[in-house]
């Protein structure tokens, strides 16, 4: 028997956010290396991608990275090469200063400010840095200038961007539709957009902590399979897989949209909740797809006509 056990309710109050807190910092601790190296090997893959398919050489361009987050690893890889910008809902704060921290109370609120200082007290962003200088091979961290600002509504002007790059954003916008519309905008004709989701139907949806290490089925799907009794421990909206796939082929025509598949055995828990009469709604196709990623050129223009604009 693959599932066992039943799920019971994760109250989000103070302690369970304090303790998901202890969570991430002790993972982030051990984990920044493993963390680095994965998000620079999928940066590199991004931009062979873009080099493979639509043979624009991502050197030298102006690049905007939306919900960089904290440790600004993939805006970092590509900062090395190009300009970037970076806009976060959140202030994000590359290094201390009194100013930042102001800003940061009056939008993050204290709770994640707290958060933040301590995560940098404990060090973590210092080597978060310092291995994406081993990774890069390079001695300085190369610095990203995040404006504070929201996906659906971006400060900047039509076709400003060359590439524009969204990780593990949209999923946790509530009208994702207008963000990608947005991203439509700001790039250039013949520029790019990359952008990748977590899918609210997979295994670990609600992206409860619980799901995302260890072996123990008893979360998996629970956000649907006892959608009363369970909490997600993130925001995400609950777009389905065939909602995202029309959403981007209307605003994103000619779009490549490719799925990320869970294993064998994620795939065998989710047939045997089917045959115990759950999740029935969803195909196993839908519960097995945790990730969608998509690429764009905007038509228009030529990878000769993005001119090249010298890296910061
Ligand atoms: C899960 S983190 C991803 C961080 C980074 N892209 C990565 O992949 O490691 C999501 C980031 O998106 C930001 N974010 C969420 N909603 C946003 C919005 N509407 N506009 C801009 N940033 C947003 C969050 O503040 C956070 O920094």
């Amino acid at each position: 028997v693959l599932v066992s056990g039943s799920y019971t309710s994760v109250p989000v109050n103070l302690k369970s956010q304090f303790r998901q807190f202890i969570y991430l910092w002790s993972f982030q601790r051990k984990g920044a290396a493993l963390d680095v190296a994965h998000m620079i090997r999928e940066a590199r893959e991004i931009s062979a991608d873009v080099k493979d398919k639509f043979g624009i050489d991502l050197i030298d361009k102006e690049i905007l990275e939306i919900g960089p987050g904290p440790f600004l690893v993939q805006a970092r890889y590509f900062a090395a090469k190009n300009k970037v910008v970076g806009i976060d809902s959140d202030v994000i704060s590359d290094r201390f200063s009194i100013r930042k921290s102001a800003q940061m109370l009056r939008a993050n609120g204290a709770f994640r400010t707290f958060k933040t200082m301590a995560r940098k007290a404990a060090g973590i962003d210092r080597i978060y840095r310092s291995e994406i200088c081993r990774e890069l091979g390079i001695a300085r961290v190369p610095q990203v200038q995040v404006e504070h600002g929201d996906a659906t509504a971006l400060p900047f002007n039509d076709a400003q961007f060359d590439f524009v790059h969204c990780r593990s954003v949209v999923h946790s916008v509530p009208e994702p539709e207008r963000a990608v519309r947005e991203m439509a905008r700001v790039v250039r004709p013949g520029g790019v957009v990359h952008l990748d989701l977590h899918l609210y139907a997979s295994y670990n949806g609600a992206l409860d902590p619980r799901t995302m290490t260890g072996t123990d089925s008893t979360y998996y799907w629970a956000h649907l399979r006892s959608p009363d009794g369970a909490k997600d421990m993130a925001l995400l909206n609950r777009l389905r897989l065939q909602e995202w796939n029309a959403l981007f082929h209307e605003l994103l025509p000619g779009c490549l949209v490719r799925a990320t598949r869970s294993d064998e055995r994620i795939r065998a828990i989710g047939e045997e909740f089917q045959t115990r009469g759950e999740l029935k709604e969803y195909s196993i196709e839908e519960l097995t797809s945790h990730a969608l990623d998509v690429l764009w050129r905007k038509p228009g223009g030529s990878p000769e006509a993005l001119i090249s604009r010298g890296s910061s």
